[in-house]
């Protein structure tokens, strides 16, 4: 039986080693068919993002930092001379500086401020932009992002992440009623909380993920193949009503009043 992404072609930004939520989204897209360019932010990151694109036959990578202008162009013109069209965009960076994910979010410089917005929320702006003449070419297409709930309820120590998640949020929202008409879905999972590189730069992440897990109705802690699974619905045909929305992935967790 076909896969649910056979034939389709996803980029996926935001791998950062074989634990990021983006190398779950690549493992069940590539479980369903789909042909995968993942990209590495730097070179210190290059080698792991490499060995994890071993794993899915004939994915390859680039590298992709998400605040430079010149290499989002790039990547766009790589795409278009290999592959022509894109089905499928997933953007999933997040950065903010340690010291702004801690104490009193009052605290926070302006250009701390921008640095994380700058990533965390312009870069699905600026990659989409590039990626619209490809997800045009294949007739229409999904594009995928990552949030968190801390955009909607005070989470100690997310800080100018959380606003970023709210520009974020409100980013796909203005992004699906762009692209609605050439059939280009926009969509952000909301994941519950994950141990990952991303996640260890929020303190006191670590005890927060057990507490989640406990309170949550299904009483599991949300992981990257659960992540990677609604990405892959998501990025489905199936999903093919589903635009504009914030999907909640964290086994219910979101619903609880305490
Ligand atoms: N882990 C969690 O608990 C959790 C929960 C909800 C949402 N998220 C979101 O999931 C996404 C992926 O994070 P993760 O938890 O898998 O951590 P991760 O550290 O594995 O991934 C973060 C990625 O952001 C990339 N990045 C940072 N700055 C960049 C830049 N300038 N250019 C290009 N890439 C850049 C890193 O290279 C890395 O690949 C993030 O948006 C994060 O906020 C994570």
């Amino acid at each position: 039986m076909p896969g649910l992404l056979t034939g389709k072609r996803v980029l996926i930004q935001g791998v950062a080693n074989r634990f990021s939520l983006c190398a779950g989204i690549a493992a069940s897209m590539a479980r369903e068919g789909a042909e995968l360019c993942l990209t590495y932010q730097n070179e210190r990151l290059r080698e792991g993002v490499e060995k994890c694109a071993e794993t899915f036959p004939g994915s390859f990578t680039l590298p992709l930092d998400l605040q430079e202008d010149d290499q989002i162009a790039r990547v766009a013109q790589k795409l278009t001379d290999r592959w022509g069209t894109l089905d499928g965009l997933v953007v999933g960076a997040a950065f903010a500086r340690t010291e702004e994910l801690e104490g009193e979010f009052i605290a926070v410089s302006r250009d701390g401020f921008h640095l994380a917005l700058d990533v965390s929320c312009y870069g699905l702006i600026a990659m989409t932009r590039a990626c619209r003449p490809l997800l045009v070419a294949a007739g229409g297409g999904s594009v995928l992002t990552l949030t968190y709930m801390a955009s909607e309820r005070v989470v100690p120590n997310y800080n100018v992440m959380a606003v970023a998640k709210g520009a974020l949020e409100t980013t796909v929202r203005y992004l699906a009623n762009d692209l609605g008409p050439q059939n280009i879905r926009v969509n952000a999972i909301s994941s519950g909380p994950v141990r990952t590189a991303a996640a260890s730069g929020v303190k006191g992440v670590g005890g927060m993920i057990g507490e989640v897990a406990d309170r949550s109705p299904l009483r599991r802690k949300t992981d990257r193949d659960q992540i990677g699974d609604v990405a892959a619905f998501l990025a489905s045909d199936l999903a093919r009503a589903i635009t504009g929305e914030i999907v909640f992935a964290d086994n219910g967790y979101h619903i609880m009043g305490v």
